[in-house]
């Protein structure tokens, strides 16, 4: 049997990685693909924000799980320390000691490989394939071939191209900018987004789609609205555009859930009830999105609290809490009378606005028999001493 053994950090494996297997398993007509995730690569410093080795497991797991014949080992894992391939390869040999073992590995590691330890143990336990990303790395190959061949009796394959087209070290500066999700194998983005893992924020479009799955049909233009109104609130007074969007795109993602189902999902978050809101449970999706939020989609504090007092607000909002809350009210699709008004005023003076939509939305509920909630009565009384305390903002 032909096995073939693909080590690296894989930190974190992405659609190069997968598509460089699958063609070398071709290529070589391998009968089986180990993949190991390394616990410490020689000479490598793990990324800032790296997801830990049994995580980098999982990842991988996820990433090369698909592929007939193939497996995601923790030899180098369990091992610990410092990932040396040729200690890799002893294991693997005194498991597997009839078949042939094949190392793949980069046209880079090839020039480098007599610095690896005990290298020449290397070319005893297994043969190497190595593959090109580039043309000219081809004649390169060609060349070390020959040479490891003629020097150590050294069998070295040759693979076809591999298109790669983004490495890992791309990939965690494209996270940082909310790029990066079309070029990583289906679970992997959604969990380093879940983990915050090398500090990725969330492609917006990528958000949209994974997050809108949990909307009522109807509410989504409410929703797209609202994420609008919320980046431009952003821009007009100063917040971080990203993190509005964010919080607009998962405001609601909890609405469609009935009474018990929030209470339910109360429960699993640990999140504490009271009496308003266990009697108008449609309260309740502003704390159960922001939990539910956290979990799927691994939002930050400040983008957590935005969500978390959208319906009510509360005193000392936060400047994205008050963005979300108005975004909310105002958005494009939001028809009522005095809607224009309290637009003009959202960009003329935010405060002013939040006092006008909170008032408005105390009567809106004292007309209907529901007791106000008293966050929102705190809100408004905050609001307007601290518009006694401070000069007006904007003008005409
Ligand atoms: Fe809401
Ligand atoms: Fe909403």
């Amino acid at each position: 049997m032909r096995i073939a053994v693909y080590g690296g950090s894989f930190n974190p494996p992405h659609d190069g990685h997968v598509e460089a297997a699958k063609i070398a398993v071709k290529e070589l007509q391998a009968d089986r693909l180990i993949i190991i995730p390394a616990a410490r690569p020689p000479h490598k410093e793990q990324a800032e924000g790296s997801p830990s080795a049994p995580e980098r497991l999982e990842l991988a797991r996820l990433a090369f799980g698909p592929l007939a014949n193939a497996e995601v080992s923790d030899i180098e894992i369990q091992r610990g320390g410092i990932s040396y391939t040729v200690d890799t390869l002893e294991e693997l040999k005194r498991i597997y000691p009839d078949d042939e073992l094949v190392l793949l590995i980069g046209t880079d590691m090839l020039m480098s490989f007599e610095s690896w330890k005990n290298y020449r143990r290397i070319f005893e336990l297994s043969s190497l394939a190595a593959f090109p990303r580039k043309h000219d790395e081809v004649t390169e190959i060609r060349k070390l071939r020959s040479y490891f061949a003629e020097k150590y009796g050294a069998t070295i394959y040759e693979i076809g191209l591999i298109p790669t087209e983004v490495t890992s070290t791309d990939l965690r500066s494209m996270f940082r900018n909310r790029d990066g999700n079309n070029l990583l194998p289906r679970g992997v983005y959604s969990e380093i987004i879940r983990n915050r893992w090398y500090g990725a924020q969330p492609n917006l479009e990528w958000l949209r789609e994974n997050s809108f799955i949990y909307l009522d049909e109807k509410r989504i233009p409410h929703v797209k609205g609202c994420e609008q109104e919320a980046v431009r609130l952003a821009e007009r007074w100063g917040a971080d555009r990203g993190l509005a969007a964010e919080a607009g795109i998962l405001h609601d993602i909890t609405k469609k859930l009935n009474g018990p189902e929030q209470l339910i999902l109360c429960e699993e978050y640990g999140i504490i009830t009271d009496v308003d809101e266990k009697r108008n449970s449609k309260l309740l999706h502003s704390k159960t999105g922001a939990a539910f939020a956290r979990d799927k989609f691994g939002i930050c504090d400040e983008v957590y609290s935005a969500i978390w007092w959208h319906t009510t607000g509360r005193e000392n909002m936060t400047l994205l809490e008050k963005i979300i809350y108005i975004a909310d009210y105002i958005e494009p699709t939001r028809v009522f009378e005095g809607v224009d008004e309290l637009r003009r005023l959202a960009y003329d003076d935010i405060d002013s606005a939040l006092i006008k939509g909170l008032q408005m939305s105390i009567e809106e509920l004292e007309r209907r028999d529901y007791v106000p909630h008293m966050n929102s009565v705190n809100a408004l009384n905050w609001l307007m001493e601290h518009k006694k305390d401070k000069k007006p903002q904007g003008g005409e």
